[in-house]
């Protein structure tokens, strides 16, 4: 009997539910077309799920994720809770699930589809075949760290948070990052502000610890600030980079523009045992939602991530990669992907038309 894998799909908020609709026909008809056998459930998280239930990670969507082998999830936030305190924003709910889920690997590729060399903000010849890897720890570091608040000190408020790294967390995902690159172009640069933070200096030492296991990858290190700099400047020197929770998340925004639209980029968060949560690195992008204007590429690639990675499916993976790269490749854009200069070749197309050709595309690769 085939083994049924249960999906939890979570489209959350603002533009989430659209391109999440669009990616789940794209999932479904890779399925059926590669004979993976799906059981797809849903559920609420991030701001509609606190209008619904008072909580941005409700205790039954969390039950169902646990029981999931994958998460599709689409975005959360949005201004309407914009006010409410930190610890109650629709962003908890996926922070929640990361850390709940223990997914502390997040791989976010920023891979340059070669149909859209032109709408990057970096000259094209700087982009063009870029393929760089983004390994951020995703359940540790600044974000979880504890103290933190807001407290009184003197009269006035002082705000506090706490960078932290214990030695193991910093080694699990040293090793999911050597064994990418391994599989990858062999280079590793792991980032940090060791010149700075102790926390980071440990992070150096174990990083350099570990490289030896790993023979044919070779170690560099680089300071955040250069980083940063670096990928504006010569964004082809990077292979696979590893960094903490805090530089991977700005890191991996800068690194997506380089491929022309955040509405490009994928990303994985997967567990020591392969389960995981797959979204797009966009956020919720309450000025266009509803319009049928957000591009659904991110999500769908996504998609790909999910089959590769938790379903070790990896010919759907390509099956859909292939079908974006085609109607990429046939000129169709969303609008955060249109080139400057209007091409005559180009087709300007909303979130849903998007996905159909992407679907139709999969489909013909069928026959
Ligand atoms: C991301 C986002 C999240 C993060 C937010 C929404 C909490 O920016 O996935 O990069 O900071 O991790
Ligand atoms: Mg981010």
């Amino acid at each position: 009997m085939t083994e049924v894998h249960k999906i939890l799909v979570l489209p959350g908020d603002g533009i989430g539910p659209e391109v999440v609709a669009v990616a789940q026909t794209v999932m479904v008809a890779a399925a059926a077309r590669f004979g993976v056998a799906l059981a797809i459930d849903s559920a609420l998280v991030g701001g509609c799920a606190i209008d619904a239930t008072g909580q941005a990670l409700p205790a039954a969507t969390l039950a169902k994720a646990k029981a999931a082998r994958a998460v599709l999830l689409g975005a959360v936030g949005g201004p309407r809770w914009d006010d409410l305190p930190t610890l109650e924003r629709p962003e908890r709910g996926l922070l929640g699930l990361r850390s709940e889920l223990e997914l502390f690997a997040n791989l976010r590729p920023a891979l340059l589809f070669e149909p859209l060399a032109h709408a990057s903000s970096l000259k094209a010849e700087l982009v063009a075949g870029l393929d760089i890897l983004i390994v951020r720890e995703l359940t540790g570091g600044i974000y979880f760290g504890e103290p933190r608040g807001i407290e009184v000190v003197n009269n006035e408020r002082r705000g506090f948070n706490t960078y932290v790294y214990s030695e193991h967390e910093i080694e699990r995902i040293a090793r999911v990052a050597f064994e990418l690159a391994r599989k990858r172009g062999g280079r590793l640069c792991s980032v940090d502000k060791a010149n700075v933070l102790e926390v980071t200096q440990l992070w150096r030492e174990v990083v350099t610890a570990v490289a030896p296991d790993y023979p044919e990858v070779a170690l560099s290190h680089m300071y955040v600030d250069n980083a940063g700099m670096q990928l504006v400047r010569e964004p082809k020197q990077f292979d696979v980079i590893v960094t903490g929770n805090m530089f991977g998340d700005i890191l991996s925004d800068v690194a997506a523009m380089l491929t022309g639209s955040l509405g490009m980029l994928p990303s994985a968060s997967l567990a020591a045992d392969g389960t995981g949560l797959f979204e797009p690195v966009h956020g919720s992008a309450p000025d266009i939602t509803g319009q049928d204007k957000a591009n659904p590429l991110a999500t769908i690639l996504s998609v790909a991530m999910l089959f590769r990675y938790s379903l070790a499916a990896p010919a759907a993976a390509v099956a859909i990669e292939s079908a974006v790269n085609q109607a990429l490749a046939e000129g169709l854009r969303t609008t955060d992907i249109e080139p400057v200069e209007s091409a005559a070749d180009i087709q300007r197309v909303g979130t849903r038309a998007m996905g159909a050709r992407v679907l139709e595309i999969m489909e013909a690769q069928d026959a």
